[in-house]
């Protein structure tokens, strides 16, 4: 799908990579809709992209509460219509926790916002997309971290993104002969701050070991809108995984290459898998 001169809708769109793919898709003259839970960061998102009358709206709407991203979703369609493109970007870092050590409670944050979340945009924007008849897209973000253990230290987070994976897999598959196409992007480390926010979001969480500081190398981490520019690539060429960061690629092969080697060695009766 051509992306310039699309509606889009991106959650977590007033943080780094969300604020990144607006930037772009303006930029490109589409019209974006930021839902964010933090109506402080959409007012500074506003401010800093809104260029003369560009057709940019902030929505205070949290991906947890289904409510909320159906008024959500109302208040896009009364205005625009559904949209064409719908960016699933917001996300919550646990660091520091083993997971071991992770309370009920953790498991429930992370996956509320990292899963569920994304779930609940669908559930909430695919209906119009399909009804329209009309090319659309989806893209969720997962991370590297869905496809790798990258580090001991994001064990859970690793967690909820290879189940962002596996949604979004399943997803396509049940997209396959409609209009809505799908995109899993999965960046490594971005210059935002992701740190910054989902450590002020898990203070109550009460686990020993959280590690809450921003990692040295941020900064000259990929800029969001880097991120946000590879991944409209990816969307109008139509791929499914789209990959930002190269580094860990060998990595990721080997994985690949030790799940091949734990296939039996002899044949299976037929069976359907
Ligand atoms: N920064 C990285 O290194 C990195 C790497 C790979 C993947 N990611 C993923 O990218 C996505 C965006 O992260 P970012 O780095 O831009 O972080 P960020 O903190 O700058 O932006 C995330 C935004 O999501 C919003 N948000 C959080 N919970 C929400 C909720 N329940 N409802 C609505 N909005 C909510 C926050 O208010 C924030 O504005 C996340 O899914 C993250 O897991 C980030």
């Amino acid at each position: 799908m051509i992306v310039d001169g699309k509606t889009s809708v991106v959650t977590g769109g007033a943080g780094g990579i969300g604020k990144g793919f607006a930037e772009k898709l303006l930029a490109r003259g589409g019209r974006v809709a930021l839902l964010d839970r933090d109506p402080q960061r959409i007012d500074a998102a506003v401010e800093a992209l809104q260029t003369g009358d560009d057709p940019l709206v902030g929505i205070v709407a949290d991906v947890t509460d289904e409510a909320s991203m159906r008024s959500a979703r109302l208040a896009v369609e009364s205005r625009w219509g559904s949209p064409d493109l719908l960016v699933n970007a917001a996300g919550l870092l646990i660091r520091g926790v083993p997971v071991v050590d992770f309370t009920p409670e953790a498991w429930r944050a992370l996956f509320d916002v990292n899963l569920v979340g994304i779930a609940n945009s669908v559930r909430a924007f695919l209906p119009g997309m399909l009804a329209r008849g009309l090319p659309g897209h989806i893209v969720n973000v997962a991370s590297l971290s869905g496809f790798l253990v990258v580090n001991r230290r994001i064990g859970g987070y690793s967690a909820a993104k290879f189940a962002v994976v596996g949604y979004s897999e399943a997803l396509a598959a049940e997209l396959e002969g409609t209009q809505v196409g799908l995109s899993i992007l999965a960046p490594g480390l971005v210059s935002t701050d992701f740190y910054v926010t989902s450590a002020e979001r898990t203070n109550g969480l009460n686990l020993p070991g959280r590690l809450v500081e921003t990692p040295d190398d941020i900064r000259s981490a990929m800029k969001p809108a880097e991120v946000a520019e590879i991944a409209l690539s990816g969307v109008e060429r139509g791929q499914i995984y789209i990959m930002t960061h190269r580094g860990l690629g060998e990595t990721l092969a080997d994985r690949h290459t030790a799940v091949m080697r734990g296939l039996p060695e002899y044949n299976l009766p037929e069976r359907s898998f």
